[in-house]
């Protein structure tokens, strides 16, 4: 972003937001040919190894439920969740991300017939009603929002959500953010949020907020939630030489929120066949 943007920035805080999301979708939509070659279609090699299972175990069916994925890139994760509970059918399954880039490779590439392809930009309102999904998925999406998105985004998420509904996100691990600090490998991006490298020389935003602040967001928000540490395992090390980590640091954080409040009983939404 240029100098002049980032000062007009700094005084319009309306304006902040549109020039972020307008950065975000120019970038995201360069770059999604190359982010399909190094997340293909298991998401990368520690999601393939380690993560995609770790959420995947956390999902306890899909069957008749409505089910939204939010910054879902290149679309590779909701084939391999039809696949695990291969035979269940959700009601609902939408698709969506912010780059239109990003959804037409998930469309080409790893098209579902039923599911639902949706542009959305989780700083805007969802264009969804109250209480309309049970399940919410959102993959390394919440760490490249400035903390006034991530609010914004976390108070939508729990407002689709039926009571009962869960929130299943997974971010960078901070701890491994501070590491790649440390090294002196992020750059700032402005508004709060830096660079960090990835494969291919792609570099992606992301905060620098501690588990706590996300914890302290996510309670506000209305979710109780149990965080998990996700480490890699030797296999990733193996497929990433390059991934040096001080000992014990784990890749990512895994946030399983639950919507506190289930009083009010809300209609789902009809059923659509799946195959
Ligand atoms: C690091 S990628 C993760 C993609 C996928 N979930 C995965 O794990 O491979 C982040 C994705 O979030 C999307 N994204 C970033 N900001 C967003 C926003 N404000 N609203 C919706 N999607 C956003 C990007 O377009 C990108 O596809």
């Amino acid at each position: 972003m240029a100098d002049a943007d980032r000062l007009l920035c700094a005084s319009h805080p309306t304006r902040e937001r549109r020039i972020v999301a307008i950065t975000r979708i120019a970038y995201y939509d360069r770059i999604a040919k190359q982010w399909h070659r190094v997340t293909g279609h298991h998401g990368g090699a520690f999601k393939r190894y380690v993560l995609n299972d770790c959420l995947l175990g956390k999902i306890e069916g899909i069957a008749g439920r409505s089910i939204l994925e939010l910054g879902a890139g290149n679309g590779y994760f909701a084939p391999i969740m039809l696949r695990r509970f291969s035979g269940q059918q959700p009601a609902r399954l939408v698709i969506s991300d912010q780059s239109q880039a990003q959804l037409d490779t998930a469309q080409t590439t790893f098209f579902l017939q039923d599911a639902e392809y949706a542009q959305l930009d989780v700083q805007q309102t969802f264009p969804f009603a109250d209480a309309s999904f049970d399940l919410i998925l959102a993959i390394m999406l919440l760490n490249e929002l400035t903390n006034t998105a991530l609010r914004a985004a976390l108070c939508e998420s729990r407002r689709v959500l039926a009571p009962g509904g869960r929130l299943l996100a997974a971010v960078p691990h901070p701890a491994f953010i501070h590491a790649l600090a440390r090294k002196g490998a992020l750059t700032d991006f402005g508004h709060g949020l830096f660079t960090m490298p990835s494969a291919e020389g792609l570099r992606l935003p992301v905060s620098r907020r501690s588990e706590q602040m996300y914890l302290d967001t996510l309670g506000a928000s209305g979710f109780a939630v149990v965080a998990e540490p996700i480490s890699a395992d030797a296999k990733t090390l193996h497929a990433k030489p390059g991934l040096k980590l001080p000992h014990a640091t784990p890749l990512a954080l895994v946030f399983d929120c639950r919507v506190a409040d289930t009083s009010t009983p809300v209609p789902r939404p009809g059923g659509q066949s799946f195959s």
